[in-house]
């Protein structure tokens, strides 16, 4: 039996690995449902990420803790139905991997059952059990350091992280540690660009940075801002390539007047009547309820337009 789908060969993590180590960088964006992934995929990224940002890019959250597993599972399977051929990845929700591992690895499994080729999670040195319980169970596990949205109340919001030196320190030491429990990348956020190059220097597997600067792996940016689909002012660390927002509004705006003004539909998104039907129509005339009621065959009540 062949394991090879022939639909499309999909980006594995060797792949990536391959790549990072030469020298090429690695582009990943975030996806939350079928139309975003197969935008994100025709343009070639490397890496979809389901990420939990889908808490307050798509639900309305101010921040990605109300995000639960059933949602990322929605979203996810979503994506995954668009059959990417860029590797698929799943964040793993707050409360999802903080109970224990078996939870977690139970959780991150369900993941990979509807499709992720791996997960990602947030956190240094403490998560290096669960972190290994993942990969004990054949979980690939990206790590993510520096502003982890998930300590949005232990920051005080999504600050900057790592500016101090023990900070700085620690977070290296803890890139470290997660590479040594078998993380196959480290996402890096929110950090001073000459910290993420250092750890990148100092790992073997590749980083993903976003606002971390150039001297990362490979870059990440949620696909909603790079778009400007958001309609709101871009954090600093964010390059718009379109104003969709915009665009967007005014396309639906111009619909808007077509309908208004009875422009649209015009004939050509209108369905034609074949003759047979318009002379049945011609000949049709109305019959006094009573009459129709009271023909053999016929239904006492009118049946239910489909
Ligand atoms: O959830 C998310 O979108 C992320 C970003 C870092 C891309 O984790």
């Amino acid at each position: 039996m062949s394991h090879v789908s022939h639909s499309q060969v999909s980006v594995t993590i060797p792949d990536l690995q391959r790549k990072a180590a030469a020298g090429q960088k690695l582009v990943m964006t975030t996806a939350y449902d079928t139309v975003t992934a197969r935008i994100a995929d025709a343009a070639g990224v490397d890496i979809l990420l389901v990420g939990d940002s889908v808490g307050n890019v798509c639900l309305g959250f101010d921040n990605t803790l109300p995000v639960t597993m059933d949602m990322m599972c929605h979203h996810l399977a979503a994506v995954a139905r668009s059959a990417p051929r860029a590797l698929l990845l799943a964040d793993m929700p707050y409360l999802s991997y903080h109970v224990g591992e078996a939870e977690a690895v139970r959780n991150a499994g369900r993941l990979i059952q509807l499709g992720a080729q791996g997960v990602k999670l947030e956190g240094g040195a403490r998560r290096v059990p669960v972190i290994r319980a993942l990969v004990d169970a054949e979980i690939p596990v990206m790590g993510h350091l520096g502003l982890t949205p998930q300590s949005y109340h232990r920051m005080g919001g999504h600050k900057v992280q790592g500016r101090a030196g023990k900070a700085a320190v620690q977070l290296l030491e803890d890139a470290l540690r997660l590479q040594e429990a078998g993380c196959f990348a480290v996402l890096l956020e929110g950090i001073p660009a000459e910290l993420a190059a250092r750890v990148t220097g100092e790992l073997e597997v590749p980083t993903i940075g976003i606002g971390a600067g150039a001297g990362c792996s490979g870059q990440v940016l949620v696909f909603h801002d790079i778009l400007g689909l958001t309609g709101d002012v871009p954090p600093k660390f964010v390059r718009v390539y379109l104003d969709a927002f915009a665009k967007l509004r005014d396309a639906l705006a111009e619909w808007s007047g077509d309908v208004r003004d009875g422009r649209f539909p015009g004939p050509q998104e209108s369905f034609a009547l074949p003759e047979e039907a318009r002379l049945a129509l011609d000949h049709w005339l109305p019959q006094a309820p009573e009459t129709a009621r009271t023909e053999p065959g016929l239904p006492s009540v009118p049946a239910t337009p489909v």
